[in-house]
């Protein structure tokens, strides 16, 4: 952990520029990335904060076949409208640009050409489907077939949407090009590959200097070392995307997750000529702190994967920190675009004028810092009308009317000092340093809690002193009392900047601060100066109503039976069978006692599973949906009866029984109190 930087480049991720973005997206990773950099910028640190679209890959390339447009009209659509949802919410990115941009082309390419030229590729060939009607290779998303597992015969290259069962191209039965309906044929191909596996020394040695990262991201890092690092392709045979710079390299582009975070790189070179300043002290000085800002999704991109890259790149610096986030559920769901289950920003910022502070209070209060966690309107509500009006709100209005009341407006003066004002005015003076340890340790949901407990200080101070008793025997007194309340409102004015930059503005305005006061000046009890005019008072927090909240509700209900009525939720029933049918099958309860991924396979697991007969090995096409640490000690129905047989080598003896979800995810099925190992299902 680098102490005492001189400069920080804080980058947050590059969205694919595929469709709009949702809270989803907000509390993971461009909130937590905000309120640092407004954090550091406020203590006066010379930072770059960086972001803006991935363009590239073929999730572009999906939606503009779905929306029967090109890529190139996807990527201009979404990049102008994310910009501005974010410009509107307040997320104070120094650049928001585009990995189309020449600049980010060039500087791809020629992180390519140098790795290319040091030898650090293995140039491989390996077999790939091919249609040759569109005379294209395929990225798996682009074959369809018939799933091997559930019969679903719109099962892609890598997955099958109606089972969830993670599957490689090959699986399909009758595989056709979604290109052009032709059965694609296998033909070989080079591509590109960093050889992660043999790497992987010098990637544990970094990961492991970082025992300090949050053990979410930690933890995902470890586990796949662990499993052992697999050379990666950094090219793709798609004609989307930054053309590989070789020769022989037709038709071939880079990777997108090799080009994509090159972009952070890029955009700072964009940013800093805009600005006049060197890019290369944001990328290639020791004491400059790289921090990324990610959803869980991406962790392994960034903390094995890039820095892989840069280390065999080997000029530039390496990620401090990576405090990814958990991801955030939507009313008791998953979020999900492709069910419309979302709070979208741009539709809230334009339905709930005026309240971007509110949506940013809600997703910092309850971000997935540590785990996943939930967005509920009601919650919403609750926080804005208890906690935003309640108590920040409440508290700084009282200081402002009270002094319109009583002092015409002008901060009054102060007369002696009681023990208590000095002893509220000393526990002023630590908030400021307390919040700032908490954001400098990626805390933000503790920053937050912290901030309230400033204005709760205040609310309490006004509450045990009563100014509007005061003023009636003692007017001196109720003064003191009065521009010590002021102080607290101007200090809540600064420290609440970087989570309510809106409401921060207004508050300064409404305490008619000019200065410029920033995390530097906070704490002080002496902010405003006696006789300076308060502005115009005015809440900073208004009620939110039920219907309000009620419209957003009914809106994601909408949603909800729109979805259901386009999916077929339940499957039919399959033709009867007789109870003899039945009793042939040897459905039986154990526990996994030991999970591990099988080599080369993405989607198996090989399971140890105690059956009370001295175990048994079963492999299981799962390791999609849980990770082998997270099933062990976990009690499943298996069929125990099955015959045996081998896949990728290994003998499997039974199968695991799942349920799966209306999304494809699947559930262990553990019987609903413990049952002893060997346990049989009749
Ligand atoms: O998950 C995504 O949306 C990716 N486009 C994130 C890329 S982050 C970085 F590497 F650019
Ligand atoms: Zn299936």
């Amino acid at each position: 952990m680098l102490e005492n930087p001189q400069r920080y480049t804080v980058t947050a991720a590059l969205i694919y520029a595929n469709g709009p973005i949702h809270i989803g997206h907000i509390a993971g990773c461009y909130l937590p990335a905000d309120i640092y950099v407004r954090y550091l910028r406020s203590t006066g640190k010379d930072v770059a904060f960086i972001s803006g679209t991935d363009e590239h890959g073929v999730p572009i390339t999906i939606k503009a076949k779905k929306e029967g447009i090109t890529p190139q009209e996807v990527v201009d659509k979404y990049y102008v409208q994310i910009k501005q949802a974010f410009s509107d919410f307040g997320i104070s990115f120094d650049i928001y640009s585009r990995t189309s941009n020449q600049i980010h082309h060039e500087t791809s390419q020629e992180f390519f050409t140098k790795l290319y030229e040091k030898g650090d590729f293995d140039e491989e060939v390996t077999e790939q489907y091919y249609d040759e009607v569109a005379g294209q290779f395929l990225a798996d998303r682009y074959i369809v077939g018939t799933c091997p597992v559930c019969g679903n015969p719109n099962a892609y290259g890598d997955q099958c949407e109606r089972c969830g069962t993670a599957l490689s191209p090959t699986e399909l039965i009758e595989p056709h090009s979604m290109l052009s309906g032709s059965k694609p044929v296998m033909r070989s191909t080079k591509n590109w590959f960093l050889p992660l596996d043999r790497m992987q020394p010098t990637i544990e040695k970094y990961v492991n200097s970082h025992t300090e990262w949050k053990t979410n991201v930690f933890g995902q890092c470890q586990s796949w070392l662990k499993e052992g690092l697999r050379p990666r392709a950094m090219t793709r045979d798609l004609d989307w995307g930054i053309k590989v710079p070789l020769p022989d390299a037709d038709g071939k582009v880079l990777y997108v997750w090799f080009d994509a975070p090159i972009g952070y790189i890029s955009m700072t070179k964009e940013w800093a000529a805009e600005q006049g300043r060197d890019w290369e002290l944001y990328w290639r000085n020791e004491q400059t702190k790289l921090v990324h800002f990610i959803g869980k999704d991406n962790i392994v991109f960034h903390c094995i994967i890039f820095p892989a890259m840069l280390m065999a790149e080997g000029s530039y610096i390496l990620a401090d920190n990576v405090p990814a986030n958990e991801f955030m559920n939507l009313e008791g769901d998953k979020i999900s675009t492709s069910r419309n289950w979302a709070v979208w920003l741009h539709e809230y910022l334009e339905e709930l004028p005026g309240k971007q502070d509110v949506l940013r209070y809600v997703l910092a209060a309850n971000a997935p810092e540590t785990k996943d966690s939930e967005f509920t309107w009601k919650d919403f509500q609750t926080r804005n009308n208890a906690e935003l009006v309640g108590i920040f709100g409440n508290f700084v209005n009282r200081a402002v009317v009270l002094t319109q009341k009583f002092c015409d407006g002008k901060v009054p003066s102060t007369g002696e000092l009681t023990d208590y004002d000095k002893q509220v005015i000393d526990e002023l003076a630590q908030f400021p340093d307390r919040i700032g340890q908490s954001i400098e340790n990626y805390k933000f949901r503790e920053a937050l809690g912290l901030l309230m407990d400033l204005a709760r200080l205040g609310n309490k101070y006004l509450a045990e002193t009563e100014p509007w008793k005061v003023v009636k025997t003692d007017p001196l007194r109720a003064n003191t009392i009065l521009n010590i309340a002021l102080q607290i409102s101007a200090n809540l004015s600064i420290v609440c900047e970087p989570f309510l930059p809106f409401t921060s503005e207004k508050l300064r305005s409404q305490l008619g601060i000019t200065e410029h006061f920033n995390w530097t000046n906070a704490g002080r009890a002496d902010l405003l100066v006696e006789g300076t005019l308060l502005g115009k008072g005015a809440l900073l927090f208004a009620k939110i109503e039920d219907d309000e909240i009620n419209t957003q509700i009914q809106k994601l209900l909408n949603a909800k039976r729109m979805n259901e009525l386009e999916t077929k939720t339940v499957p039919e029933l399959r033709s009867e069978i007789t109870y003899d049918d039945f009793a042939k099958m040897d459905i039986r309860i154990g526990t996994i006692t030991e999970a591990e991924r099988v080599p080369k396979s993405d989607k198996l697991l090989k399971l140890k599973v105690d059956d009370g007969l001295g175990g048994r090995q079963i492999l299981s096409g799962i390791a999609k949906h849980f990770a082998p640490e997270e099933i062990i000690g976990k009690q499943v129905t298996f069929l125990a009866n099955l015959a045996p047989r081998k896949m990728m080598g290994f003998e499997s003896q039974g199968m695991i029984l799942m349920a799966e979800d209306r999304d494809g995810k699947l559930a262990l099925i553990a019987p609903g109190d413990a049952v002893w190992n060997g346990g049989t299902v009749s």
